[in-house]
């Protein structure tokens, strides 16, 4: 049997501004086409998942691979899982430092260790000894995040109100959330997500946040749905939503009403605020988010839709 391949993205939820649409879009579109254009040619959902990803890693555009946010020691600190429903295999790693494409490292999990994770030093490690190269941590840092990271410092030395730290809502919806997220279903019905960030701005080094905790920030499993999510990660690991999510769907609930469940619930039991993308395994999709914008972008044999949506 064969089935229409359904590729999803999003590149993150947060109050973007309007000169900061058009490249989301551009980096969406380029992820779109490169693993659309490999779920044509017959690849697997996991393969396009990592290839979408890793094209927005590579675009500074998002909090992920060079350009992400900076730790309180101005280092770039990246977590990334990859999910394949097909049979739940699966591939995490966090706190790297020093490879350009941590999905890349999270693949060779998957595929490579009988381990889900790995963080840190061990990470990449892993990630060399299965023949990826290491970076300075350096070449993942961009001017703009250092003048980013010194204004929020000092916003907090000044004793300012920090509008990245704040634990008020309307502050919280300003912040950036541009963490990146693909859900896939290839041509042989199976669907595959990944998830890859550099976590929030001036985070404590070690911290690791949602995005690349299994459940979390990312699922995928042909039984119930694959999801990816965006957004501040601690409300999002402790409703455990991206499971949460997918269970909604296998319960019956579409991915549409899943997804808008999933960002009601995060709201309402912690006041959490963040984007997530849902594919059924009926190839059926769904997206939802609080924040005021949500970048997206969505291909089927229709041919390509994306955009920023606008909440309100
Ligand atoms: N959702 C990204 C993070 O909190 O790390």
């Amino acid at each position: 049997m064969s089935f229409q391949p359904v590729l999803l993205i999003h590149g993150g939820a947060w109050a973007m501004p309007e000169a900061e649409i058009a490249a989301h879009e551009r980096g969406i579109a380029n992820a779109l086409a490169a693993g659309y254009g490999l779920l044509e040619r017959g690849a697997s959902a996991v393969d396009a998942v990592e290839a979408a990803v890793a094209v927005m890693e590579d675009d500074e555009t998002f909090d992920a691979g060079r350009g992400s946010f900076l730790t309180q020691d101005g280092r770039v600190q990246m977590d990334a899982l990859l999910m394949d429903g097909s049979n739940l295999r699966t591939g995490g790693v966090a706190c790297v430092e020093r490879l350009r494409n941590p999905i890349k490292a999270a693949r060779l999990v998957l595929d490579e260790s009988p381990h889900v994770y790995f963080v840190g030093a061990g990470a990449e490690r892993f990630a060399r000894q299965h023949g990826m190269a290491l970076c300075d941590n350096m070449e993942l840092v961009i001017p703009r995040e250092q003048e980013r990271l010194f204004k929020a410092q000092a916003a907090e030395l000044a004793g300012l109100p920090d509008e990245t730290f704040s634990g008020s809502l309307s502050a919280e919806k300003l912040a950036s959330h541009d963490t990146v997220g693909v859900v896939a279903m290839d041509s042989t019905g199976n669907i595959a997500a990944g998830t890859s960030t550099g976590g929030t701005l001036n985070k404590a080094p070690g911290r690791v946040g949602d995005s690349s905790l299994i459940g979390c920030g990312c699922y995928a499993d042909n039984l119930s749905a694959a999801v990816s999510l965006t957004g501040w990660g601690e409300p999002i690991m402790k409703l455990v939503l991206g499971k949460w999510a997918v269970d909604k769907v296998a319960a019956g609930a579409s991915p549409a009403e899943a997804a808008q469940a999933a960002i009601d619930y995060l709201y309402e039991r912690l006041g959490g605020h963040g984007g997530i993308i849902l594919l059924g395994p009926d190839g059926r999709v769904g997206l939802a988010h609080n924040t005021p914008r949500m970048a997206w972008g969505l291909q089927t044999p229709a041919g390509p839709q994306l955009g920023v949506t606008r909440n309100g």
